[in-house]
Formats: structure tokens, C-alpha cells, sequence
């Protein structure tokens, strides 16, 4: 990192709010908003729905020289040109974008389109890595977790929001399937950085969280 430009970590499981809160406070703050599932998510959805598997790795590594992901200033998210915001959020993405996510190849080929984020701009970057690997000397590192029931319970409002028909029973059981991917890879795994600051946010509304991440990046960078 330069040093130029004030870059902020937000890691955390599924559920655990992160996306919602790194958004609200990108948006208060001004400053650019960096959701790195959503880049997963996509090329998750594209070997998927070209039926590679995850264990070829040959056949991957060929896909994602020919790939091009592109995010515009509304969160919206391209492969190759065509848009992929919502298919992206789909059960059936949840379902694999784990195993994808777990692959060498796949995080290194994401690694730079990451980091070329912050490079010109103040910048809150979410989600599983984003102190431990993609920008560890980030400004201020925040974990926020959460218990397993509370976060399925939120996921699954929030697909129940858009239509999608899914039993909590089916999200609960896909997050902590997640989780437990998610934590045991090798590379990357999910793990708060040894400098992060720990936020249970069980028990918070997303008002709450915004407002304590705030008040955390004004005290401890912006200091005012
Ligand atoms: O934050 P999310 O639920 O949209 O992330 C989807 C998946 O992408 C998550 O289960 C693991 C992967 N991921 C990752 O491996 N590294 C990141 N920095 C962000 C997401």
C-alpha cells in the first residue's frame, strides 16, 4: 500500500453482517466499498454454469486467463460483459461458491483485482481475508462474527425478501457447512487478523454496527 489512501478490513463469517454494514459506513464516509464475495460469487457462477468442476484445475486455470470481472460505482458486477448482480446471490451459488473460493489459482487470479481498489481510493474492502492476506497493512482490521443461528436467520430474511423460496433449516445448515469450509482451507482460511478488532454483533441491529465501526475509523484513523 502506498500509504496515500485509508484502507479499511472488514472480515467476517456469512450472516455476520458485513456487507450490509461495510456499505452503509463506504456510503456515510465516502469512502469506495470493496464487497470481495461478490468477485468469488462470480466466478463461481461462471465454472459452475460452464459444469467445471473444482477439481479441475487445469480446465480453471484455462477459464479464468479468457475472464474478465468488472464492478461498477453501483455494486453492480459483470463477467465478460454481462451483468451478474443478482444471479450471483442464488442458494445455488451459496452451494458452491465455497469450493471455487478454496483454490489456489482461483485467489491468486482474484488477488490483484482487490488490491488495484485501493490504489486510488479510500476504501472499506469486506470479507473472509481482507487483513490476514489481501491488505494486511490495512488502517484498521474489524472481525465481526456472530452466533450460526442468528446469521441464518438473517440470510434467510433477506433471501425470503427477494423471493427465494429456502427453508431456515436448508440456510442454517448452508452457512455452517460454509463456515466450516471456509475456516478449515488451507489458504486464506477465515480467521481475524492477529491486529483486528473482534465485534460480536449477535446481539446488535445494523444501526448499531454501523454506528460502532464509525466510531472505530474516526477514533483510531481519521482521528476526530
Ligand atoms: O461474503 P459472501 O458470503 O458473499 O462470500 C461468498 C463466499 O466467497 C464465501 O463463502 C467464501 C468466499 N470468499 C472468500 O473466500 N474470500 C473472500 N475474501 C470473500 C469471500
Amino acid at each position: 500500500k502506498s500509504g496515500k489512501t485509508i484502507i479499511i478490513a472488514i472480515d467476517g463469517p456469512a450472516g455476520s453482517g458485513k456487507s450490509s454494514v461495510a456499505r452503509r459506513v463506504a456510503e456515510e464516509l465516502g469512502f469506495a466499498y470493496l464487497d470481495s464475495g461478490a468477485i468469488y460469487r462470480a466466478v463461481s457462477l461462471y465454472l459452475s454454469q460452464k459444469c467445471i468442476s473444482s477439481d479441475d484445475v487445469a480446465k480453471i486455470e484455462v477459464e479464468l486467463e479468457k475472464l474478465t470481472i468488472q464492478i461498477d460505482y453501483q455494486q453492480r458486477i459483470f463477467v465478460n460483459g454481462a451483468d451478474v448482480t443478482g444471479e450471483i446471490r442464488s442458494p445455488k451459488v451459496d452451494e458452491v461458491v465455497s469450493f471455487y473460493s478454496s483454490l489456489p489459482v482461483v485467489r491468486h487470479r482474484l488477488l490483484s483485482i482487490q488490491r488495484k481498489l485501493g490504489d486510488r481510493q479510500n476504501l472499506i474492502a469486506e470479507g473472509r481475508d481482507m487483513g490476514t492476506v489481501v491488505f494486511p497493512n490495512a488502517d484498521l482490521k474489524i472481525f465481526l462474527k456472530a452466533n450460526a443461528r442468528t446469521r441464518a436467520a438473517r440470510r434467510w430474511k433477506e433471501l425470503a425478501e427477494r423471493g427465494v423460496e429456502i427453508s431456515y433449516d436448508d440456510v442454517y445448515y448452508q452457512i455452517i457447512q460454509r463456515d466450516e469450509l471456509d475456516s478449515k482451507r488451507k489458504l486464506s482460511p477465515l480467521l481475524p487478523a492477529e491486529d483486528a478488532i473482534i465485534l460480536d454483533t449477535s446481539d446488535l441491529t445494523l444501526e448499531e454496527v454501523v454506528e460502532a465501526v464509525k466510531n472505530l475509523i474516526k477514533e483510531c484513523v481519521l482521528k476526530v
